[in-house]
């Protein structure tokens, strides 16, 4: 029994261990190392105090057990040196983490280091802007990153307070409406780390993703210059029905696609959004499926969306996605 339980609990800590991506025990950033490496000491502090304070517990209630025949023992209350003792013991251990917690605190606080990138960061409901102005490229969800160099993220809200978090890049940060916040770090490593809105920001606070994706400076460079580029002409006639459908039937009223009349600024920016992972706050994997699924009835997609169900008829349906998948 105890050998099956055992074996259960084992095959479940392994496959926690295989499927949480979004895990800030697996740091990428200076910053997430900080954080972690000061988990890590507070844990074996607490671990090593914890194990002294439980066997003097156990020793004591043993050696010190009720026999037979015992009296009251006597009573003793006030004595000065155990006072001290434990009063100076916490003070001890509680002023060490804070000596080795404020520098890190200073540190993480600072502003970002002369020479870093900046990226603004706009939080919607349900869904994260990101802006690079230096290279004028406007994309969602998807934040690209060259490994090894700085960042400084500059954190707004469009709306409402939401807080942007990628685990393995380091703490959280609030994007407040009305107010700038900032956060900078280092990727180390290249790879692609999920994170999700950490502010309880409306009925999809949950369905609120991003994920950094963490590329080489040639392959950054590569997608920044893609980026750059005019949305694509698609010569499928499909496609250039989409095209002409998304500039009568309400999305360009929301959405900019670059070089078009669509210049909408309520939603993500779609000029390539053929080129994103996935779609809606990062909920969905960017297919032809998932696409329908979402513009067939937005609101029932994500709830609380702010996208409406515009009552798309099928044919309408399959030219959009056509068109938006054309859009690399
Ligand atoms: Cu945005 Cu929670």
């Amino acid at each position: 029994m105890v050998a099956t339980l055992a074996a259960v609990g084992l095959a479940l800590l392994a496959t926690a261990c295989g499927v949480t991506p979004q895990t800030a025990f697996n740091p990428r950033s200076e910053y997430a190392n900080e954080g972690l490496d000061l988990f890590v000491l507070i844990i074996w502090m607490g671990v090593i105090i914890g194990v002294i304070v439980e066997a003097v517990l156990i020793w004591a209630a043993i050696h010190y057990r009720r026999r037979p025949g015992d009296r009251l023992p006597p009573q003793i209350h006030g004595n000065t040196i155990i006072e001290v003792l434990w009063t100076t013991g916490p003070v001890i251990v509680v002023g060490y983490i804070l000596f080795v917690t404020l520098p890190v605190i200073f540190r993480t606080q600072a502003p970002a280091p002369a020479g870093a990138m900046n990226v603004d960061v706009i939080g919607h409901q349900f869904w994260w802007e990101f802006q690079y102005p230096d290279a004028n490229v406007v994309t969602s969800n998807e934040l690209h990153l060259p490994v090894g160099k700085t960042v400084n993220l500059i954190l707004h809200s469009d709306d409402v307070i939401h807080s942007f978090w990628i685990p393995a890049l380091g703490g959280k940060r609030d994007a407040f409406p009305g107010h700038t916040n900032y956060i900078w770090m280092t990727p180390n490593s290249t790879g692609e780390f999920p994170g999700q809105c950490y502010q309880l920001c409306g009925y999809s606070h949950g369905n609120m993703r991003e994920r950094a994706i963490i590329q080489s400076p040639a392959d950054f460079q590569t997608w920044l210059t893609s980026q750059q580029a005019p949305p694509v002409q698609s010569t499928d006639p499909t496609a250039a029905e989409g095209g002409q459908l998304f500039q009568t039937r309400g999305c360009a009223g929301c959405h900019t696609i670059n070089s078009t009349p669509a210049q909408g600024k309520v939603g993500p920016n779609l000029t390539h959004v053929a080129s994103r992972g996935t779609i809606a706050g990062s909920i969905f994997e960017n297919t032809a499926e998932n696409l329908r699924v979402w513009l067939k009835d937005p609101p029932a997609a994500k709830p609380g969306s702010i996208m409406p169900n515009l009552g798309l008829n099928d044919h309408e349906l399959d030219v959009l996605v056509a068109y938006l998948q054309s859009l690399k």
